[in-house]
């Protein structure tokens, strides 16, 4: 989840080493440092890869930057010129650095946790294109997509074109498993949800598999709610993300369909104490553990206490008990 590492101090030692956020992505020993410091304090089975899902954008050409305190800025992309104006010949090559830290986190990597590639969806990515970085309804873009434009259908292609070839290109580095973050599924209804959230998703699959990447995708579609299960069942994702509204009831009837991902509430890791406990408790004990990725809801906020995650992971462990 994004801002894994922003509640460690390590973390933000080794970004201000890095100078800013973004030489911290295109640095590949740095990234690869940022990405085992989590495994050094607690015992996680996995890790995902540090990077954003906005290199991507940037690669095709877009101007991005990373203000303190107001997030991504990108710069945006609101007709077919703008779209013509970015290139997707080479786009993959740009993200050759974040290979790199693939191959070197794979080599330093224990044996038993496996690494976790990502990138956005599709979706997800040109809302923050047409935006111009976040945005509190993303209503041009929904607007856009609502009225089909071409220019927005063709930096959806472009989009996910790159998508393919990027994460492909992370799998033949040792990525062991990739993720799709689409954190804005659920701004779509029926009409354009299958266009601009499932197919898309269903098209990197597919390009994952023609370049011979064979291994499991996560999709991480927050937001869909009742939606969840045409989206698994349509993109084939072998497991699905939950974002912690999702109930867990919902969660257990959706692995007939695929594993599942999730989905404590970030604010009970925060909180702590009972809440934190019988939160842990009731996802170990409603969900097959064949069948469920243990993780949050949505990412770890900056001001978490560390001593909360350790308690999360050490009860995780106690009530899992299988190993
Ligand atoms: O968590 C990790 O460290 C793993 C790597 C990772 C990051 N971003 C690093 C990051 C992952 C998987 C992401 C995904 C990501 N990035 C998403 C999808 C998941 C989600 O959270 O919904 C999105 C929407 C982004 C775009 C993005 N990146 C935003 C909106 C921001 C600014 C957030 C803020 O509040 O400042 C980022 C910055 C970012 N990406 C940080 C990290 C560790 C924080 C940068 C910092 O201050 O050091």
């Amino acid at each position: 989840m994004r801002q894994a590492g922003r509640y460690l101090p390590e973390y933000r030692k080794t970004r201000e080493e890095a100078g800013s956020f973004l030489d911290l992505c295109y640095n590949p020993a740095l990234s690869a440092e940022v990405t085992f410091q989590p495994l050094r304090r607690f015992d996680l089975d996995a890790a995902i890869l540090f990077a954003d899902i906005l290199l991507a954008p940037q690669a095709l050409g877009a101007k991005l930057s990373f203000s303190a305190g107001e997030g991504p800025v990108l710069e945006p992309v609101r007709s077919m010129e703008d779209v013509k104006g970015l290139k997707l010949e080479g786009a993959a090559d740009k993200l050759s650095p974040i290979y790199e830290t693939v191959s070197r986190i794979i080599e330093g990597l224990p044996a038993h946790v496996a690494l976790i590639g990502f990138c956005g969806a599709p979706w997800t990515v040109a809302t923050y294109m047409v935006e111009g970085g976040g945005s509190p309804e993303r209503l041009r873009t929904r607007i856009a997509a609502a009225r089909g434009e071409a220019w927005f259908d063709a930096l959806m292609d472009m989009i996910i074109e790159v998508s393919c070839e990027y994460l492909a290109r992370q799998v033949k580095a040792g990525a062991e498993c990739v993720q799709i973050f689409d954190t804005w599924a659920g701004d779509l209804g029926d009409g354009l949800r299958e266009k601009y959230v499932i197919e898309p998703v269903r098209r990197i699959i597919a390009g994952l598999r023609a370049r011979g990447a064979d291994v499991p995708v996560i999709g991480f579609a927050r937001g869909l709610g009742a939606a969840q299960e045409e989206f698994i069942r349509e993109t084939g994702v072998a497991a699905a993300g939950c974002e912690w509204p999702l109930p867990v009831a919902e969660m257990a009837r959706l692995t007939e369909f695929a594993a599942v991902q999730g989905n404590l509430d970030p604010a009970a890791v925060m909180a702590g104490g009972s809440f934190l406990r019988d939160g842990v408790k009731r996802l170990v004990e409603a969900l097959p553990r064949e069948k469920h990725i243990f993780n949050l809801g949505h990412g770890f906020k900056p001001e978490t206490p560390i001593e909360n995650v350790e308690e999360m992971v050490a009860c995780l462990r106690e009530f899992d008990g299988a190993d």
